[in-house]
């Protein structure tokens, strides 16, 4: 088949490689807002380029991969909606969760597939707590702890428009707790604090923050995140319940060392970001977007998806900005 994509920045870029690689994709076409960009990749990959957006979506492609600034991602994906494109968007649907809800609205009724970006449901430590919790093999759950850690702080500039840690880094912990338990969060209580550069606070933003969620049937999910763990990215996420406990991302490149006599030693190079960690995921998520291409799945996370993963972060921001808990009934518009 022929895919085309829109936005060839840090993420968009690395899209391209993987998408050239997979078996189903054909032929690619790519394109940026800056065309010596567009002009760098289509050369450097040997894929063709477009003039726009707008002369992508006529380019005969039978799919387009949206990875382009969070802010044009809506107007992009009812463009190819309209057109009758099979669309995968990069998380979030908006810079805002009412922004991502009025997309949803827009959307509404449309028979075209769109796939939103979570990557972390295809990855396969993940994948296997998602079956272990689907066959039963722990028990009811009391607590869901998902933990992100990013090695350093990305430029102020990107954390000046990325609309908070919550927004930006925790939404992808609420999607995965959220698809990892089956329920919805009811209720949420955050905080955060910044110890690292002071710009943090500057752009109303923390560098570390936590957050207790309650779902709708009393588990508890914990989610952890900074943007200052010298040691790698470090992404894993641990399911406890009444029969049994199990955990994604405790393997050997894992950036933390035990200090027990005998305990756990990461034998390899600990993960340096999303690049690295979930090279397997973004593949496979992207396989599964050309079988939605072609029709033979449903989309693996739809909008409607996306949308209560950004509810609950507009949820935390607000919870920790305000020092008390928050119903999503809440947040929801
Ligand atoms: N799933 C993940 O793990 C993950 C990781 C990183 C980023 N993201 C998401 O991907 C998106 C891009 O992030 P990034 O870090 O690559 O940002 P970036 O700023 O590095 O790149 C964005 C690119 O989009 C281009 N662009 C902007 N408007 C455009 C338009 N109208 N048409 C064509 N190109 C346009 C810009 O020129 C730029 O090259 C964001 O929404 C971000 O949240 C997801």
């Amino acid at each position: 088949m022929r895919l085309g994509l829109i936005g060839l920045g840090r993420i968009g870029r690395f899209h391209a490689g993987i998408l050239r690689g997979v078996p189903a994709v054909k032929s690619l076409v790519v394109t940026d807002l800056d065309a010596a960009l567009t002009a760098q990749v289509s050369s450097e990959l040997g894929v063709e380029a477009a003039a726009s957006p707008e002369a992508l979506l006529a380019a005969d492609v039978d799919g387009v991969v949206i990875a382009s600034s969070t802010a044009t991602h809506g107007p992009l994906v009812l463009a190819a909606v309209a057109a009758g494109i099979p669309a995968f968007c990069e998380k979030p649907l908006a810079t805002t969760a009412p922004g991502g809800a009025s997309l949803v609205r827009e959307l509404a009724g449309s028979d075209v597939p769109v796939q939103v970006g979570f990557q972390r449901r295809f990855d396969p430590g993940m994948a296997a707590v998602y079956d272990a919790v689907r066959r039963g093999e722990l028990g009811w759950l009391h607590t869901v702890r998902s933990t992100t850690l990013d090695p350093a702080p990305p430029p102020q500039a990107y954390i000046a428009v990325s609309g908070g840690m919550y927004r930006d880094c925790g939404v992808h912990d609420f999607d995965i707790l959220r698809w990892i338990t089956g329920r919805e969060v009811a209720e949420v209580y955050a905080t955060g604090s910044n110890k690292g550069a002071a710009w943090f606070t500057e752009v109303g933003d923390v560098d570390t923050s936590g957050a207790i969620l309650t779902f709708d049937d009393g588990t508890l999910g914990m989610v952890s995140n900074t943007r200052y763990n010298a040691r790698g990215y470090d992404v894993r996420l641990e399911v406890h319940g009444s029969a049994d406990s199990v955990a994604a991302g405790w393997e050997p490149r894992v950036p933390v060392r035990s200090v027990e006599p005998g305990g756990f030693a990461p034998a390899e190079q600990a993960h340096q970001f999303f690049m690295d960690r979930f090279a397997d995921a973004y593949r496979l998520e992207f396989e599964a977007f050309t079988e939605v291409v072609a029709g033979t799945r449903p989309s693996p996370c739809t909008v409607t998806d996306a949308l209560e993963a950004e509810w609950i972060a507009e949820a935390c921001d607000r919870s920790a900005r305000e020092h008390r808990p928050v119903a999503l009934a809440e947040v929801r518009v």
